[in-house]
């Protein structure tokens, strides 16, 4: 436990709770440590947070549109990382041919989400079909492969020199959010058995602190005849995702944590119900998370609380600076035309900074933030 400095105060005029029948004429902010886990205050200002008429320096919210990354490859760490720190590495590949080798990961479990296309894993756990909007996990130093007859588009995401862990469901118990029945893993099926061949030789690429070594067997070294235990590769489609809401109350982002890594967490934005509360507030509220970085993959549907955004964008917020809904979106801050969100995206929250590389630079809209600029 943390002994935080801390105490509760009020001072002048705010809301009775957080989110909820906030002040005439006021835009709420949040300011939180450790992820909203820690202390946190919520301002009531005049003006909108954003309300920015230009902006200097390095500390600026970025977006990139990964559309613009038209290279395939082979191989799955031939695709450029994109973003990092100590803890994670993220990639987007594009392949579209199936792979001829088997690749391992000894540098931390790995995270697959499919952004676009139908694929096929082969692993040493078995065989398993993937599609469009389906998370993977595969353990460190699994063996895998995948066959494809068309391109896919795959978010991966690294979660270095630790292990991916489901978040703790406290009070709503084990079935609420991700039911662990809805998980599915890899089987020794007739496909996986077909694919074991003793004479043929077959190459298997490990990336190891970042750099590659080769092994090369004479037969498919994917030849489990069974295998039993608690460790294993899972799949986790976010149409199986139940996701938290209540009517009264904006639930935080990380209510919707899927996967913990370590020191970085990853969420999924699926689909729900607005808050029908009359004075609550419906779309994301102003905050500053000065303890996070904050990315956002847009993967399908209309983005309600961005404008200007389409799926296969990646909106990047640093620590340190306020963000939070863009001006079309506030039209709506109480009253949304529709009964249902329509967005998924997968958010990664990291604890440490990241470091944007220049394959990712590259695809980068410079006016995002210019976006919030309110249009007269
Ligand atoms: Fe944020």
């Amino acid at each position: 436990m943390k002994n935080w400095i801390q105490t509760f105060k009020k001072e002048g005029v705010v809301a009775k709770q957080a989110h909820y029948d906030l002040p005439e004429g006021t835009f709420e902010r949040e300011v939180g440590k450790e992820g909203f886990f820690g202390p946190v205050a919520h301002f009531y200002h005049k003006n909108m947070p954003t309300g920015w008429i230009d902006f200097e320096g390095e500390l600026q919210p970025r977006a990139f549109d990964t559309n613009k990354i038209t290279d395939i490859e082979s191989s799955p760490y031939k695709s450029p990382i994109i973003m990092h720190n100590a803890s994670i590495k993220v990639r987007m590949l594009k392949i579209d041919e199936s792979m001829n080798h088997l690749v391992s990961n000894a540098d931390g479990d790995e995270m697959l989400f499919i952004h676009k296309g139908n694929c096929e894993v082969f692993c040493d756990y078995g065989h398993i079909k993937l599609s469009e909007g389906d998370y993977f996990m595969l353990p460190r130093c699994t063996k895998w492969r995948l066959e494809m007859d068309e391109l896919c588009e795959i978010l991966m995401i690294e979660c270095t020199n630790a292990h991916y862990q489901f978040p703790d469901k406290g009070l709503l118990g084990p079935n609420a959010i991700v039911d662990p029945a809805v998980i599915e893993v890899p089987a020794i099926n007739k496909t996986f058995k077909a694919q074991q061949n003793d004479n043929e030789t077959w190459t298997h690429l490990i990336k190891h602190r970042n750099k590659m070594s080769c092994q090369i067997f004479p037969f498919n070294p994917l030849d489990a005849v069974g295998w039993r235990g608690n460790l294993m590769p899972i799949k986790l489609n976010w149409r199986d995702i139940s996701p938290l809401m209540s009517h009264k109350y904006h639930v935080p982002p990380s209510a919707h944590t899927t996967f913990m890594g370590n020191r970085f967490i990853i969420c999924t934005f699926v689909p729900r119900l607005f808050e029908t509360a009359e004075k609550a507030l419906k779309i994301p509220f102003f905050h500053n998370n000065d303890d996070y970085d904050e990315v956002l993959f847009y993967h399908m549907g209309s983005f309600f609380s961005r404008d200007n955004i389409h799926p296969g964008m990646i909106t990047y917020h640093p620590q340190g600076f306020t963000h939070g809904p863009h001006p079309g979106a506030m039209k709506k801050a109480f009253k949304q035309d529709n009964a249902m969100t329509d967005e998924v995206a997968v958010m990664i929250d990291t604890r440490d900074s990241l470091e944007i590389t220049t394959e990712l630079e590259q695809t980068e809209w410079k006016e995002y933030v210019d976006s919030w600029k309110i249009k007269k």
